[in-house]
């Protein structure tokens, strides 16, 4: 499928109404081929992308012998090899932060870090709702409460006007959230957080090398944390990591996250001084993380390109709205995330939309809904632990605030995300992107009144 072919039929549509989207140019299709290659694919036409997409994760030969040593040496455990320790330093070298902790997971990362800036039972945690259920899961089996502060639409990250508002004797931690990659507006952030003398923990796992006025996500607040689940930009299947500047909270983390031995300076008279669990990465996860190093700041590079190219293309066809960015951010785009106007293409609902453009050959998602409505938190603030923790009234006014989120409503009603794979595509695929959405635009009247 040439990719002009559809450019023609958006141009068509752009020539009857929207002359702004004339930069996209167009070449004549043969006469023949027109006709289908104009209808939507959803309605029998020719897909604009047919060619698949690059696959995640990636495997190269070239790491093999490295990651064999590994498995080879019969030292899987961390504290027998030096493997996950290689990696923390080379993980801290390129985020320019002092420490990195190797972990299990990212949701593990988090917990130890909660642990560590002192969130205990009964505290108060204000987050994003807009984010991974594992930030909520990680927060409630600390048996504390996320708090929402509300979601900018423009952004998708949290409000940094919506934080202050929040604030009880109960709040132990603000965690921003750099969703997609996107980093938080962290000046703010952090102002509000140093006036109520509160940490920041950074929910950094979507934000591998990801920059907000020069500095990378997770060298941002007090401690960062990253996943490396198997869809993440760096990837061991299972694995995470929590970053940071200061010693004392580092050592802290590595002995919470190894059954609470003593570390660096944190130790006491006796063995067990201290609580712990083991949250430990293993050799072989940080072997194959250790191989991908390079290959995450060239994929980064390419990201970043080829959004920036869907972003000034994309946002000249009504209806596409492409994410504002704080001042001075470089996100990493873990999907691609833009807002979807249903009006502007005849009514067609997201869903719908989303619909034709897979038919189309473009995976895309709407991702997160309101989550919090799903049950998790009843369940929790039911449960026996949370009654004990909280007064009934303060359960009930918190789970009445949850319908004050109104910037997250929207968030989560018009937004769509293009998968993070399609990021690593050539140029051509990437236009295809654009055609797809122009095309679905083209012809969204018919597409909305065929669902009807
Ligand atoms: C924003 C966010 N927070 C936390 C996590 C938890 O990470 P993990 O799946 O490694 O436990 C994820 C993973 O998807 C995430 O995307």
């Amino acid at each position: 499928m040439n990719s002009s072919l559809t450019r023609r039929g958006f141009i068509r549509c752009a020539a009857a109404g929207s002359a702004a989207l004339s930069w996209l140019g167009a070449r004549r299709a043969p006469a023949a081929h027109a006709a289908e290659a104009d209808k939507p694919a959803l309605l029998g036409g020719t897909p604009v992308h047919s060619g698949g997409w690059p696959a995640w994760p990636m495997w190269r030969e070239s790491w093999e012998p490295a990651i064999l040593d590994v498995l080879r040496s019969r030292r899987w455990f961390r504290n027998s090899g030096k493997t996950v320790t290689d990696f923390e330093a080379a993980y801290a070298q390129l985020l320019g932060t002092k420490r990195c902790l190797a972990t299990s997971s990212g949701t593990t990362a988090l917990l130890v870090g909660m642990h560590v800036l002192g969130v205990d039972a009964g505290d108060e945690v204000i987050t994003s709702p807009y984010t991974f259920i594992a930030t909520y899961n990680a927060i409630l089996m600390t048996k504390a409460l996320p708090v929402f502060a509300d979601t900018d639409p423009a952004t998708l990250t949290m409000d940094p006007a919506s934080i202050a508002s929040r604030i009880t004797d109960r709040t132990r931690v603000i965690l921003p959230v750099h969703i997609y990659g996107l980093p938080c507006d962290m000046d703010p952030i952090n102002a509000i957080a140093r006036q109520h003398r509160l940490p920041v923990l950074e929910d950094a796992c979507q934000a591998w090398l990801a920059e907000y006025k020069g500095r990378k996500c997770g060298a941002l607040g007090d401690l960062g944390t990253f996943s490396f689940q198997e869809s993440k930009h760096l990837p061991s299947g299972e694995g995470g990591a929590i970053t940071g500047n200061s010693d004392e909270l580092l050592d802290r983390c590595h002995a919470y996250h190894n059954c609470g031995r003593a570390h660096g300076t944190f130790k006491g008279s006796r063995t067990y001084f201290t609580r712990g669990g083991n949250y430990r990465m293993l050799q072989y996860q940080a072997a194959i993380l250790l191989q991908q190093i390079e290959k995450l700041v060239t994929d980064t590079a390419r990201r970043r390109e080829n959004a920036d190219y869907l972003s000034a293309r994309l946002g000249q066809i009504p209806g596409i709205q492409p994410v504002r960015l704080p001042e001075n951010t470089r996100p990493v785009w873990h999907l691609y995330p833009f807002r979807y106007d249903a009006a502007q293409f005849n009514g067609l609902s997201r869903d719908r939309f989303i619909r034709a453009l897979g038919a189309e050959g473009i995976p895309a998602s709407s991702v997160y809904h309101e989550q919090y409505f799903d049950g998790l938190l009843d369940e929790a603030i039911a449960s026996r632990g949370f009654k004990r923790l909280w007064s009934a009234e303060r359960l009930k006014a918190y789970r009445d605030s949850l319908h004050d989120l109104r910037g997250n409503r929207e968030t989560c009603a018009t937004t769509v995300a293009v998968f993070q794979n399609t990021l690593l595509a050539e140029r051509p695929a990437i236009q295809h992107i654009v055609d797809g959405v122009a095309k679905v635009h083209a012809h969204s009247a018919a597409l909305a009144k065929a669902a009807a």
